[in-house]
């Protein structure tokens, strides 16, 4: 009923357009100018105030570089179905969905010649239901989410990196502090509003498209178009972490410390951490770091004492809050680069994070940088806790873990070196594969978040999810319209 209003509302709003201009739809010359003159003010064109700045904000250089013919700016569902029924789905033009862009895929949030659908103005974050729950909007970053929480000291699962927008990373699953207790990000909504690929607006949950709700936990915006998402908030004044730097010696111990934290974490679900190194052409040298946090705010934890146990050049851990951690782990994750990312999952052992180093290490020295170049790799235990908390399309077994989630980036600043860096952090994702398998230490699972363009994270899940994901599809988008709608998302195929 309520959809048939709204489509009808749309028609006509279209049709008086029409009439008013004496025009038909034929004499708009293109889908953004029939765009521009539904939604006047929310259509940018190249060269307009405020295209070029948008086009600034994608983490990596080769999104910028993409040129859509104009940037739509919707400021709700209804915005969003209008637009499909009325411009998109007639003219068959192309789209893509930004929520905070940063995504490392290269036409996953930004597209040559077609429409940008720029979510920066859904960016509310609304607290509900007597401060249990708060409604957020996709294109809110996760520094202003914590920000308005933080007044009511209250926090949520969210990410571990301010700028980081909500709709991609919720969407792709979304690896959060609170993983031990909550599981993935995707694992906690507790509703989202979804456009369909067939225009629907759905609010769906585990009673309400309880399949689609399921689909999508995990699928990346496969399934359409999220524009609210609602989630549990959690009581949270302060934490307590930060990060400690290591020297290559030292790395062992630190693997192996990053071990028993994971396998712990049944009897201590509060405190987490990360392991990063990156070579960093610049200083010609690696860097080594942990970030650890304990979100109940305790400092003196066993489980961080065994990292500061370990000789340490620099950092420290300290008071802090979800908030303004988000926004020093931003600070060492700076925009401006060209960049290519993959994952690979592993099982947990200090054995097969030595051999990933070591890997990494050949490479480094075989591979020619630009000047301020970057190789990093990060190691994230995916614990049995977190595994148990699951409800997604992943369908990890908690029997299987610990698992270490490994993410692999590659920065350099010369276009003309594109196709030999992509090569390169090809090379080194077979050779990373081909060790792991080696020890018997490789796990088929591709994080969303984290994977590249040839990685397909459907590919690996288990025939029954598959099938179950294809029903939903059949269901939701019968015509497979999104795959040609939307060509730089994932989807099923
Ligand atoms: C510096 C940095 C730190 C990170 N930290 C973490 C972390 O702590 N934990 C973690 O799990 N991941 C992390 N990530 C990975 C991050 O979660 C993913 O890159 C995520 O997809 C980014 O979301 P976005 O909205 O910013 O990206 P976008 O580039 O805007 O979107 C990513 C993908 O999701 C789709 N999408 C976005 N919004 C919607 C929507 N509303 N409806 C349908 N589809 C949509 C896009 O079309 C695109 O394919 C980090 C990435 C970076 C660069
Ligand atoms: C859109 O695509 C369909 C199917 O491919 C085609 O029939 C139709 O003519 C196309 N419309 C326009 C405006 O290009
Ligand atoms: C938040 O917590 C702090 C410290 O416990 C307290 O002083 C403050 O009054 C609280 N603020 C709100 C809005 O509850």
């Amino acid at each position: 009923m309520r959809l048939w209003h709204l489509f009808l509302e749309a028609s006509l709003a279209a049709a008086q357009l029409y009439q008013q201009q004496a025009q038909t739809p034929l004499q708009y010359s293109t889908p953004c100018a029939l765009l521009a003159a539904l939604f006047p003010e929310q259509v940018v064109n190249p060269g307009e105030e405020g295209y070029a700045h948008a086009q600034e904000k994608y983490w990596s250089i080769q999104q910028a570089e993409l040129i859509p013919a104009c940037r739509f700016l919707p400021r709700g569902a209804r915005d969003i179905q209008i637009a499909l029924a009325d411009v998109i789905h007639p003219s068959n033009a192309s789209i893509a969905i930004s929520s905070g862009g940063h995504s490392s895929v290269t036409g996953a949030s930004n597209i040559d010649d077609g429409i940008t659908f720029d979510l920066s103005d859904m960016s509310g974050v609304n607290v509900g239901d007597m401060e249990e729950t708060v409604v957020l909007g996709p294109g809110a970053r996760w520094r202003d989410v914590y920000r308005t929480l933080q007044k009511q000291n209250l926090t949520v699962s969210g990410g571990r990196v301010g700028s980081v927008g909500v709709g991609g990373y919720v969407l792709g699953g979304g690896f959060s502090w609170f993983a031990n207790q909550y599981g993935w990000t995707c694992d906690t909504i507790i509703e989202f509003e979804v456009v369909t690929p067939q225009g629907e607006i759905l609010w769906v949950n585990a009673g309400h498209h309880e399949d689609l709700f399921w689909a999508l936990k995990g699928s990346l915006g496969a399934f359409g178009i999220v524009t609210k998402i609602k989630m549990p908030t959690l009581p949270n004044t302060v934490v307590y972490g930060g990060a400690l730097s290591y020297e290559q010696p030292h790395f062992p111990l630190v693997c192996n410390a990053l071990k028993n934290l994971a396998a712990r974490a049944e009897d201590d679900l509060t405190t987490q951490g990360y392991l990063s190194f990156a070579w960093l052409q610049a200083e010609k040298r690696f860097e080594y770091d942990v970030y650890l946090i304990n979100t109940e705010g305790q400092s003196s934890h066993e489980a961080l004492a065994a990292f500061e146990a370990i000789p340490h050049l620099g950092g420290q851990l300290s008071t802090t809050t979800i908030g303004k951690s988000a926004d020093d782990i931003d600070r060492s994750n700076p925009l401006g680069f060209r960049r290519f990312k993959f994952t690979l999952t592993s099982t947990l052992s200090p054995s097969a994070m030595t051999a990933v180093h070591d890997v990494v290490k050949t490479f480094t020295e075989n591979t020619k940088f630009d000047p301020t170049g970057v190789v990093g790799v990060t190691f994230q235990p995916l614990t049995s806790s977190h595994l148990k908390a699951q409800k997604n399309i992943f369908n990890l077994i908690p029997s299987h873990g610990p698992l270490l989630l490994i993410s692999v980036e590659l920065w350099w600043n010369d276009a003309d070196r594109d196709i030999y860096f992509s090569g390169k952090a090809n090379k080194l994702q077979h050779d990373l594969e081909a060790t792991l398998k080696k020890l018997d230490a490789f796990h088929p699972f591709i994080y969303p978040n984290y994977a590249s363009r040839e990685q397909n994270p459907f590919a690996t899940l288990d025939p029954v999810t598959m099938r179950m994901l294809a029903a939903t599809k059949r269901k939701y988008d019968p015509n497979d319209r999104w795959s040609k709608i939307v060509p730089g998302s994932t989807y099923l195929n």
